[in-house]
């Protein structure tokens, strides 16, 4: 039966059909078909000994990096002592890892260690881990259970949801990868408490958007808790999962509505790109999709009178929390062909956006056209003159 339960807090029941409808306490349902489900709190981790158990003589395997080997294995390992047998698995976390030789190195340490079809991975880290172990678990003897455990506000909110899984090809992001769901997302917030300041800010880009696209309620939210910090918070982490659930769960394979959860993200990944090719020490991926969401909400005022005033509290959020990023002289040109993936061939008449008509009222499959991009990225580059007022 598929079901969903997320946390104390949240109420869940279940429906004959086989859907699990899902009420919060802000009466906004989820209501799922795939099977997929988070759990957290205590009930978290009470199901989740419950669950280990079921494939404890297949064999279970964690697959960790080096800081959530040192900093979140301890407490997994003294909340679930069943799993002081598992197999622990080390990648280095980093993107350069992301690739299919990394997976390599972990099917290569599972074949080791005997894995067979019925073993289990559990997935404990950020997005890279979350990645790079769905796609191995998902891919090896056609398809292990898999479990993940996400350690970074990003991956709790974004990354672990939704199926998805990948690694790089030839430094281009996420090109070989499959859909697959893990059987459960587990999300700890206590986890958080070693994160670093700045991976709790690129989280927190990601809570903005998925807010934004939610609605009125939740963007205000944001904006009076104004605060990477406040926004670790269960209740909140869990409210922003549950916007992307939501939406994967009408669109699974990405042909319509989960293009909203693409908002920023048009110019963000190309600024992501430029920053990796010249700064030394690049931008995070929330970092520069939060650039993109100030860019992205011009252009859709521009097309669509989505509010100024909106603009304005996102921008100035944004403005106060992350540092400005200064760009080399005329960025403009380079960024647009970044969008473009192709240095020659800048055609924007072929660049979709995922916009806003208002708060909580996403349009996808746009065409702003090159004029309004290049004005969207000068309107971030003359902020740096003081705030949007
Ligand atoms: N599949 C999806 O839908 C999806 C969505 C968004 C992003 N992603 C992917 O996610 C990746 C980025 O994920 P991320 O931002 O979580 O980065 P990450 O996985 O690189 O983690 C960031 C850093 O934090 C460390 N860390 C993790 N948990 C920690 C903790 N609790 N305490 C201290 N340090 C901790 C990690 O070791 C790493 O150094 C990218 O590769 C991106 O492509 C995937
Ligand atoms: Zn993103």
């Amino acid at each position: 039966m598929v079901f969903l339960i997320l946390s104390a807090s949240l109420y869940f029941d279940m429906s004959k059909s086989g859907f699990a409808e899902l009420f919060c306490r802000n009466n906004y349902l989820c209501r799922m078909n795939i099977a997929n489900s988070i759990y957290s709190g205590k009930i978290g981790w009470q199901r989740l000994q419950e669950v280990i158990p079921v494939y404890a003589n297949a064999g279970i395997f964690i697959l960790v990096d080096e800081n959530t080997r040192k900093l979140c294995l301890p407490l997994l390992l003294e909340k679930c002592p069943v799993l002081s047998h598992a197999v622990i698995i080390e990648m280095p976390g980093n993107e350069s890892n992301k690739t299919i030789e990394g997976v390599q190195k972990i099917w290569d340490d599972m074949v080791a260690a005997n894995a067979v079809r019925k073993s289990l991975m559990i997935c404990l880290g950020g997005g890279i881990i979350t990645d790079v172990g769905g796609f191995a678990a998902a891919t090896y003897k056609r398809g292990i259970d898999f479990i993940h455990i996400p350690t970074t506000l990003l991956s709790m909110v974004d990354a672990a949801i939704g199926g998805k899984t990948g690694v790089n090809l030839n430094s281009v992001k996420n090109q070989i990868g499959v859909f697959a769901l893990p059987e459960a997302v587990f999300i700890f917030t206590e986890f958080l408490k070693t994160l670093p300041a700045r991976q709790k800010l690129s989280g927190y880009a990601e809570m903005l958007k998925h807010a934004m696209i939610n609605d009125e309620s939740m963007f205000e939210k944001l904006i009076v808790l104004n605060s990477p910090e406040k926004v670790c918070e269960e209740q909140i982490v869990l409210e922003s999962a549950s916007v992307k659930m939501q939406i994967v769960s009408k669109d699974f394979k990405e042909t319509g509505i989960r293009k909203s959860l693409n908002f920023g993200h048009t110019i963000g990944h190309a600024i992501e790109s430029y920053s990796q090719k010249y700064d030394p020490d690049p931008l995070l991926h929330g970092e520069a999709i939060a650039i993109g969401l100030i860019c992205e909400s011009f252009i859709s005022m521009r097309m669509f009178g989505f509010k100024e005033d909106d603009l304005k509290k996102m921008a100035n959020l944004v403005n106060w929390h992350f540092p400005h990023y200064r760009f080399n002289p005329r960025p403009a040109d380079e960024l647009l062909a970044l969008m473009c993936h192709d240095k020659k061939n800048t055609d924007t008449t072929k660049l979709n956006f995922s916009l806003l008509c208002k708060i909580g009222e996403p349009v996808f499959d746009q065409v702003p056209g090159e004029k309004l991009i290049r004005e969207s990225l000068h309107f971030y580059m003359n902020l740096e003159v003081g705030f949007f007022v």
